[in-house]
């Protein structure tokens, strides 16, 4: 079984910050733990400057108490490094430990998260600290799980102080070799840039005019690198001192800054931290989205979901709350996209500092009001999960992402800055989500086996091995969807000559003669030419942000321009390649994507989880080693929703057998209407997760 620490069933709890409490409150907090069904705590995330007051004293005595408390109420230990903000007085010893910006401002002590990427002394106390924490720790029964440091990349991704621009001159060593290499791979015959040696390469700081885009680039990367090192530095102490429990830090979900399929290989299992926003009507299909990457970082092994709000963050102009069924589903959403355990910032609320106002499991009410009721409830019915934990998901269509793509799409002078790549993603996500679709998200030099249909929304940099073996994929029989303003840069971001999009020109079997960018506010009408579907009316779709002047070359029109100066010209195409297909959509088709990738979706045979799921419901299926099934069935819709299920099971949440086929609210038998069907009604906002026993082990 796939576990992702030696606590049995799914985990539950929370960010837990003692030192701001006295120790008569924390034989309350257990106490209090132990009836929601907690069983794992994060302990000692900004505890840096109690663990270590000053440079030459440690103060472990108050941690000893605090593991042995939360071991004897059968509660484990996600044990934080502390490292994420640095004690004032190791600021003061060494103040150039502290981030400066790209208009060379230094950022100062106050907040957390203060410190600089690069900086020895930093690295130097967060290693050491990591060491004195694991080699006290390690065989501490309460101990279940390392959580280093806490969120990299927030607050701060990049300085600009002359350390970093060292170590980025290091970096750059490394990467290119010779300063004539780097010369070539920047471009740097452009205006003037050439550089003599590396010793006058600085960092991108703020400049009078645009910023040579390969520095740019370089500099995307290594600031990545710069905090997955003082990542691994971290974790290596703890695999050296403390080998065979796990470690993990928590991501940020959809992270521009960091690189995450690099990161996801230095971690045991991957986390996250998800703030999807109870005013957003769309937020669940966001979340969906980032739990979906989650899940993939580790080729589908489970994730945990290390930190959610209960109800209100406290850091949005408006903070709304979330309704406790909204909670609920929201929390089980993230179990039915492959996580093994639900956790929230935080336990207890904060009576004073910047998050006094974050809701919190324990609310500071107390147990009298509905937040502890939610906290309690939730536990109970995580428990009732148990058995979820350790099953994985398969994704049917596969969705390439690559961050060396993503930060050269976004760099400036580009024939429009609205192609941002979450704002390509999404709409291609959503309709997937909206038909059911579960998506795997791969890097591009994954391995594309296993996908009928691979989705590229966007790959503006594109290297030609990349690219070959996209067309070994299609050719083998596999089925490809491009999007816009692909194949455009090899790796250094110099274009690809010879006409876009590059190395995909063959693949796609077209040529892009003209970037068409759309201007804000308009559209242009593309129309399906309806090749497949002659008796069905083609429908008209909308183009924003930008459009194409493409020539075929091989490729058959699918859908085309009837409005602007592209009238009549080809807007999406398909170049078959034996049983493979390879599309392109010269357009960004926003919110009317959906239609095209039906007509892809129908020619790979790719399709949704449980046909036939009202508007509004979201179904996913886990499976076990075992063969049995989980299959989740939210609603996130505001009417009540009848899902039609083709096999009897049992809801794990209530306990409810629905071999009868009982329509579980009304209580009526179903099976009159069909003789194997059964029908369950979600109420709104409601859940349900079936166990469906192995086919075989069906009577
Ligand atoms: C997270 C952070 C937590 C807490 C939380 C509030 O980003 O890791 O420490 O600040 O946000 O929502």
């Amino acid at each position: 079984m796939d576990r992702l620490t030696r606590v049995p069933g799914l985990l539950y709890g929370g960010d837990w910050n003692p030192e701001q409490w006295p120790e008569e409150v924390w034989a309350q907090d257990v106490e209090l733990m132990a009836e929601a069904g907690v069983n794992l705590v994060t302990v000692g995330v900004f505890s840096w400057a109690r663990l270590q007051p000053d440079a030459h004293r440690w103060d472990f005595g108050w941690l000893d108490r605090l593991l042995d408390l939360v071991h004897r109420h059968g509660i484990a230990v996600d044990l934080a490094t502390a490292t994420a903000s640095p004690p004032a007085w190791l600021v003061r010893a060494h103040p150039d430990l502290l981030p400066v910006t790209a208009d060379g401002v230094r950022l100062e002590f106050g907040s957390r998260q203060h410190y600089c990427p690069s900086s020895p002394a930093y690295r130097a106390a967060a290693v050491r600290l990591t060491r004195r924490l694991a080699e006290r720790y390690h065989g501490h029964p309460a101990l279940a799980l390392w959580h280093v440091h806490n969120e990299y990349g927030d607050h701060v991704q990049e300085c600009f102080c002359a350390g970093s621009a060292a170590d980025f001159r290091r970096w750059l060593r490394q990467r290119h070799g010779t300063v004539e290499e780097l010369n070539r791979s920047w471009g740097t015959a452009f205006w003037s840039q050439r550089y003599n040696s590396f010793d006058q390469v600085e960092p991108p700081r703020t400049a009078p005019g645009p910023v040579n885009p390969t520095q740019l680039l370089d500099w995307r990367r290594f600031c990545s690198d710069a905090l997955l090192a003082l990542h691994r530095a971290e974790k290596a102490v703890l695999d050296e001192v403390s080998p065979g429990v796990p470690v993990t830090t928590n991501f940020m979900s959809m992270l521009k800054a960091l690189d995450y399929w690099e990161w996801s290989r230095y971690e045991d299992f991957v986390s996250d931290d998800a703030y999807p926003d109870p005013a957003d009507p769309r937020a669940h299909v966001n979340a969906a989205m980032n739990y979906d990457l989650m899940r993939s970082l580790k080729a589908g092994r489970p994730w945990l979901l290390m930190e959610q709000a209960p109800s209100a963050v406290s850091w949005r102009p408006v903070n709304v709350p979330k309704r406790p069924d909204l909670y609920r589903l929201w929390s089980l959403q993230a179990l039915a996209r492959g996580a093994d355990g639900v956790l929230h910032f935080q336990w207890r609320a904060s009576v004073a500092g910047a998050e006094k106002f974050h809701s919190a499991m324990l609310p500071h009410r107390g147990t009298a009001g509905r937040g502890w009721q939610r906290t309690v409830a939730l536990g109970a019915e995580l428990r009732r999960l148990g058995e979820v934990a350790g099953s994985r998901i398969r994704g049917q269509v596969g969705v390439l992402l690559d961050w060396d793509s993503w930060w050269a799409l976004e760099l400036d002078d580009h024939p429009s800055a609205r192609m941002r790549w979450p704002d390509l993603l999404r709409p291609w996500y959503a309709a997937l989500y909206e038909r059911g679709v579960t998506v795997g998200f791969l890097p591009p030099t994954a391995g594309y086996e296993g996908y009928r249909l691979l989705l590229a929304p966007n790959l503006y940099l594109l290297d030609t091995a990349t690219a070959e073996r996209l067309t070994g994929y299609v050719h083998g029989g596999g089925h490809l969807v491009c999007g816009p303003f692909s194949g455009i840069t090899d790796r250094h971001d110099h274009i690809h000559p010879g006409g876009h999009p590059g190395p995909l020109r063959a693949l796609l079997g077209l040529v892009v003669d003209e970037h068409w960018p759309i201007p804000d506010g308009e559209a242009t009408i593309v129309r399906l030419d309806g090749t497949d579907r002659d008796a069905e009316p083609h429908p008209e779709l909308r183009a924003e942000h930008w459009s194409e002047w493409i020539e075929p070359e091989g490729a058959e029109t699918v859908a085309r321009y009837t409005s602007g100066e592209l009238a009549g010209r080809p807007a999406v195409t398909r170049h078959r390649h034996g049983t493979g297909s390879a599309w392109y959509l010269s357009c960004h088709l926003g919110p009317d994507t959906g239609p095209v990738l039906d007509l892809a979706l129908t020619e790979s045979g790719a399709g949704p989880e449980l046909p036939g799921l009202p508007e509004g419901v979201e179904a996913t299926r886990r499976r076990a080693a075992d063969g049995t099934a989980y299959l989740f069935l939210l609603n996130h819709g505001p009417a009540e929703a009848r899902v039609p299920l083709a096999r009897p099971g049992t809801d794990l949440l209530t306990g409810t057998e629905l071999l009868t086929g009982t329509d579980l609210l009304t209580g009526t038998d179903l099976h009159t209407g069909s003789a194997t069907g059964t029908t369950l009604t979600l109420a709104p906002l409601g859940a349900a997760v079936l166990r469906l026993p192995a086919p075989e082990e069906r009577p």
